[in-house]
């Protein structure tokens, strides 16, 4: 496999609304993200994946963007965003910008030119249907904020296709305008220095609205492979894209290498595995090990020579990692550790979404108004009108709202967390005063640490970048473990899913394997034997006969 700077790479996102607010008006902004650099170089990271701070009516806290190339007032200035990719990268850490281009904002000066008449050269760079024969929307396309995904314009008489909020209208990619415009948007970002971009929802521009076929379309690869040609193409950026309906198979064409479309894409089989077949993430199925395995499995086995994984168990638009996938009580820190440990030593880049270093947990607002989320509100209100209850739909946001992921980062036990000494835009999670940076910095056997040392590990041991992937124990029902091999180096990860005590045959060819115990979150093994005892959430890494 040819070898790329980012392959051992760890990407930390930021989500600039919720990570530091520097002037007190209760909304982080870049001049706070700069005031905690010193912080993420010290966790090791290399990677910024910044989500949007582009001008923005914030409908979709800045994934409805008015101006690819200003800064929305209340995270600053482009002056301030040049410092923060100058200063990041005087600690060697590039920032990925969120490149949103399946659509704008309604206030984005192409869209408000497309509305002004038919013929309008704007006009054509959105998506505009007539009314069907009975005068009613052009078809059924739901839109995922809710309701229609077409919106009527009265003075023209024709609907316009959002696929998010009415206020997020679908750019039309089979405009070659729309293509020239975004290139050059995009050579310029370059230009001030970015490490590369990030792709907000990139399968849909392809899309076949007739058809309706909105994800994978016919042109998508062709897109992308222009605008690699046209834009990133030329330099050494990393770029990923967001593909909920990538398979394995599109995956290698998005990121096989000779492809020269993207360096990986980021999906979401893992996730959607525990959402329900009707009611979608709004009714969340129970965690299970078996699918989870199946799922890492299929993709660590489907990319293992050509393409490359993103690794990530959370998001902004995701619960928090440990509420999902591990323990929030008893076992928190032990649980977060072995996930952290899971996620780090799989093949592939990395992903730290802000707080799950230190093991951020899910919140459980009671009502509805302290929620934010545009998505959560509007679902709410159409599944009450639909007839399901408010107990279930708060289920449903308790488990998987994206608010949860979005609460202010706990910097320490402060008021308000030290996010803001104003009032924040969202209520903090109120255990705070226990899980907080500053408590974490302080421990040394905090998750925090263990983290950071992960993060080194990466940069030490080719093993844990390049190594193959071969399960082990795969049919255990509360174990995921694999050995990842390069060329006579052996690295066996083993990780209890559960909180429960157990015993743990370990299959007779390995059981006089012995090594240098790289990572642990009980005492370290250096060593198997016939069988061992795991700790509740315990995991290890063993460098096996170095
Ligand atoms: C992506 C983003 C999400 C946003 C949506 C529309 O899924 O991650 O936050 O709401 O695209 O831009
Ligand atoms: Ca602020």
């Amino acid at each position: 496999m040819e070898k790329k700077w980012w392959h051992n790479a760890v990407v930390y996102q930021i989500y600039p609304r919720s990570f530091m607010d520097s002037n007190g008006d209760g909304i982080g902004d870049i001049n706070g993200i700069i005031s905690k650099l010193d912080y993420l170089q010290q966790l090791g990271i290399n990677l910024i994946w910044l989500s949007p701070v582009y001008r923005s009516p914030m409908d979709d806290n800045g994934y409805d963007i008015s101006d690819y190339e200003d800064i929305a007032a209340e995270f600053g200035s482009m002056a301030q965003m040049e410092s923060l990719i100058a200063q990041a990268k005087q600690r060697d850490i590039h920032i990925l910008m969120d490149l949103v281009v399946n659509h704008t904002s309604d206030e984005h000066p192409w869209f408000i030119e497309a509305l002004k008449s038919k013929d309008n050269p704007y006009r054509d760079y959105y998506i505009w249907r007539k009314p069907a024969a009975d005068g009613g929307q052009p078809n059924d396309f739901h839109s995922y904020f809710g309701g229609s995904g077409w919106a009527f314009d009265e003075a023209s008489g024709e609907y316009y296709l959002h696929q998010f909020s009415v206020r997020q209208p679908d750019l039309n990619w089979e405009n070659p305008r729309v293509h020239g415009e975004v290139h050059a948007m995009m050579n310029r970002w370059l230009a001030k220095g970015i490490g590369g971009f990030r792709m907000d929802v990139i399968d849909l521009i392809g899309k076949e609205v007739d058809a309706q076929i909105m994800a994978n379309g016919k042109n998508l690869h062709a897109l992308i492979r222009q605008m690699n040609r046209a834009t990133f193409g030329k330099g050494d950026a990393v770029t990923v894209g967001e593909a909920w309906s990538a398979t394995p198979a599109d995956a290698l064409l998005y990121s096989g290498v000779e492809r020269e479309e993207l360096s990986m894409v980021f999906q979401f089989d893992h996730i959607k595995q525990f959402w329900d077949e009707h009611a979608g993430k709004w009714r969340s199925k129970p965690f299970e090990l078996a699918s989870f395995k199946a799922v890492i499995e299929k993709w660590q086995t489907a990319l293992a020579h050509q393409g490359w994984n993103s690794l990530f168990w959370s998001n902004h638009d995701l619960p928090r990692a440990v509420s999902k996938f591990g323990d929030e009580g008893e076992f928190r820190v032990a649980s977060a550790k072995m996930l952290a440990t899971a996620l780090h030593c799989l093949k592939g880049t990395p992903y730290i979404y802000q707080g799950e270093e230190i093991g951020m947990t899910n919140v459980r607002y009671e009502t509805i108004d302290e929620y934010r989320d545009i998505e959560s509100l509007n679902l709410y209100q159409e599944r009450l009108a639909e007839g399901v209850s408010h107990e279930e739909m708060m289920q449903g946001i308790h488990a998987n709202g994206r608010d949860n992921a979005r609460t202010p980062m706990q910097w320490d036990d402060s008021p308000n967390a030290g996010f803001t000494t104003g009032t924040p835009w969202i209520t903090v999670n109120p255990n705070y005063r226990e899980i907080n940076v500053a408590a974490a910095l302080a421990e040394p056997d905090s998750i925090l640490w263990h983290y950071q040392k992960l993060v080194a590990l990466r940069k030490q041991y080719p093993v844990l970048v390049y190594g193959d992937f071969q399960p082990v124990l795969r049919e255990h029902p509360q174990v995921f473990a694999w050995l990842r091999a390069l060329d006579s180096e052996r690295l066996l990860v083993i990780n209890n899913f559960t909180a429960e005590h157990l015993t743990l045959d370990i299959p007779h060819q390995m059981q006089n394997w012995h090594g240098e115990c790289l990572i642990s979150n009980y005492a370290p093994r250096d060593r198997l034997a016939v069988s061992i005892e795991l700790q509740p959430y315990e995991s290890f890494a063993l460098l096996i006969g170095r």
